[in-house]
């Protein structure tokens, strides 16, 4: 099954992507997590990116879409993937369809993330996550079990995402408005989109999600 996980910064993409990888062993293939993994990496894509990410702004079309070709092209033909933060704009959109028909796959589901903006920021700000297995947590609403050590793998060393500031976000936020949410027509006209609210608890995000896939 191939999925695209679609909604703006915060909405709980890679939550929800995370927990879809523990239960169905599917792969998550999140754009963001490959241009930091990149960054840290100070390859030619990460040095074109760093400034960019750190404005918000959306790194170029061609070096995302090569990425997830990359990305498919290393996984076994029968694991399923979850898009996280790609396509964003209808360009990726249209290279999504070809690197997918290239390989046999195709598009199963989109699952839209409905949230309310105004609580983007504070999920977004609140964020960390393990420097050692990167489990996502929150200063509010998902704190570790044990203070300051991971429940996935006892690491006791977190970090914080350098365009995790508000300005930041509201750059991204606007970016998504523009850019990321107009393809969705493209995928309503072929019948594949659910929307799932983004603002309940995440259990009852994830239950719902679930639904989705067993249709
Ligand atoms: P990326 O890493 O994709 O960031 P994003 O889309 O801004 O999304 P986030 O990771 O911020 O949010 P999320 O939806 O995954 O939320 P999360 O689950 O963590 O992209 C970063 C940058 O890379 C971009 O700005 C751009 O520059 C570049 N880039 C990436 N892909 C690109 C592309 N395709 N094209 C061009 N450029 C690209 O949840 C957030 C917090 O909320 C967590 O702490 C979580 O615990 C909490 N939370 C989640 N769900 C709930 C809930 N239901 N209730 C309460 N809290 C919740």
């Amino acid at each position: 099954m191939n999925i695209i996980l679609l909604g703006p910064p915060g909405a709980g993409k890679g939550t929800q992507a995370q927990r879809l990888v523990d239960k169905h062993g599917m792969r998550q293939l999140s754009t963001g997590d490959m241009l930091r993994a990149a960054v840290k990496a100070e390859t030619p894509v990460g040095l074109e990116a760093k400034a960019v990410m750190e404005r918000g702004e959306l790194v170029s079309d061609a070096i995302v879409s090569a990425l997830i070709g990359e990305e498919l092209d290393a996984m076994g033909p029968d694991v399923g993937a979850i898009f996280d933060g790609y396509p964003r704009t209808a360009a990726q959109a249209e290279a999504l369809d070809a690197i997918l028909s290239g390989r046999g796959r195709h598009l199963d589901h989109v699952i839209e993330l409905e949230v309310d903006e105004d609580a983007l920021v504070e999920r977004v700000t609140g964020r960390f996550t393990c420097a050692n297995c990167g489990k996502g947590y929150h200063d509010t609403f998902e704190q570790p079990k044990a203070l300051g050590v991971c429940d996935k793998c006892g690491g006791t060393e977190f970090k914080r995402r350098p365009d995790d500031n508000e300005a930041t976000v509201r750059t991204r936020m606007a970016e998504y408005r523009a850019k990321t949410a107009p393809i969705l027509p493209i995928y309503d006209s072929r019948g594949v989109v659910t929307r799932v609210n983004g603002m309940a608890e995440m259990d009852h995000v994830t239950a719902a999600i679930e639904r989705v896939l067993a249709v």
